[in-house]
């Protein structure tokens, strides 16, 4: 990920990107963080870039030059146009599926206003996104744009090592962390609770997911009606369970990975509310049972779907859609996104992109 921060305070950024893990990442080239001053770009001898603003008041406002030619320095060089961030309370506030999005792009322009703000007409002509960090007011926009590097820069490969990995944050489940603890066992009378002690990796996750459903009940009540659960079904093959778990792995802590060669699963009754994400992950050859078969327990309401295949087209693939939409479910891009779901990566990024959709 490059990010191009365009600020009168560049040395705000540079703090913070040479620090700690962010300087690390740095250093390792896996995120590359570039400051613009806006005032090189001033287009007078005082190095001005603010002026008093049209209709009185207090305060003073950015010209729009400046910070134009700013933006088409780091266009023309890398001959195209990346989106541009412009950091601001007057804008929806940032939150962990905008940060996911953001992650997906190649470049990011980051533009920091001071003062009142930024003259508006250069605003309509360059900005792509207005991002808030919080419902407060600061005194620029570098605190919001280091806060986008910081957040997004966890999403890119090589930033964070094992220990610190991102893949399994709670929050990307719209969930608070669970309560965390280290040695000593004992502390002012205080100790660690039990089951952490038992050394049984199933009773550990299935308390963690409940401490995390307590904790947001209790603290952050309205996130649990934007709380998204990944469910992946595959059968056949062992490169389907495979590909089923690094799915479900990527996308939720708590996504549970259910195998439909099972006799047993295909007799039980399961039902999915819109909020749920399902994904069917297609053996490479067609297995012998009718689908119709298979699925016929599984009911969605307008639940989305996505259908992993290495062959979209092929006649098993589309009589499962088939079968799913007359059973509730919404299957997603069977046309128009066939790369979404023949290669794992097309799904994670269909995926977040149905999450952001669902979580509106
Ligand atoms: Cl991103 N910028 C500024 N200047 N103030 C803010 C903000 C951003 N988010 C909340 N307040």
């Amino acid at each position: 990920m490059n990010y191009y921060v365009l600020t009168l305070f560049p040395d705000m950024i540079r703090q913070i990107t040479e620090t700690s893990i962010l300087g690390r990442a740095v250093r390792s080239g896996a995120i590359h963080v570039e400051t613009v001053n806006i005032r090189d770009f001033s287009t007078r001898s005082s190095m001005r870039i603010d002026d008093y603003p049209y209709g009185g008041g207090a305060g003073i406002v950015m010209e729009p030059e400046p910070v134009y030619q700013a933006v088409r320095s780091v266009e023309d060089r890398l001959g195209h146009r990346p989106r541009v961030i412009y950091l601001t309370p007057q804008a929806k506030v940032l939150d962990q599926t905008m940060v996911e999005e953001l992650a997906q792009e190649e470049e990011l322009i980051l533009l920091c206003g001071h003062y009142e703000g930024i003259d508006e007409r250069v605003l309509e002509e360059v900005v792509t996104d207005y991002v808030s960090i919080g419902d407060y007011v600061l005194t620029g926009g570098e605190l919001g744009a280091a806060v986008i590097i910081d957040a997004v820069s966890r999403f890119i490969p090589g930033v964070l090592n094992n220990d610190e990995s991102a893949q399994f944050d709670s929050f990307q489940d719209n969930l608070l962390e669970y309560p965390h603890y280290t040695r000593p066992e004992e502390w002012h009378g205080r100790r660690v609770p039990e089951v952490l002690l038992s050394g049984d990796h199933g009773k550990i996750e299935a308390w963690r997911h409940e401490q995390s459903l307590l904790r947001t009940r209790e603290r952050r009540p309205e996130l649990l009606e934007k709380s998204f659960r990944i469910t992946s079904i595959w059968y056949g093959t062992e490169t389907a369970r495979e590909t089923a778990q690094s799915l479900a792995a990527r996308l939720s802590r708590y996504g549970t990975v259910l195998d439909y060669g099972r006799k047993k699963l295909q007799k039980m009754h399961r039902s999915f509310q819109p909020q749920d994400l399902v994904l069917f992950v297609l053996p490479e050859e067609p297995q012998e049972m009718a689908l119709s078969e298979r699925f016929r327990n599984l009911r969605g309401e307008h639940t989305p779907a996505i259908l992993l295949a290495d062959d979209p087209q092929q006649e098993e693939c589309r009589e499962l859609a088939k079968l799913l939409w007359e059973q509730g479910f919404s299957v997603i891009g069977q046309e128009t996104r066939e790369d979404a779901y023949r290669t794992p990566e097309g799904c994670v990024e269909l995926a977040l992109e149905i999450r952001k959709k669902v979580l509106q």
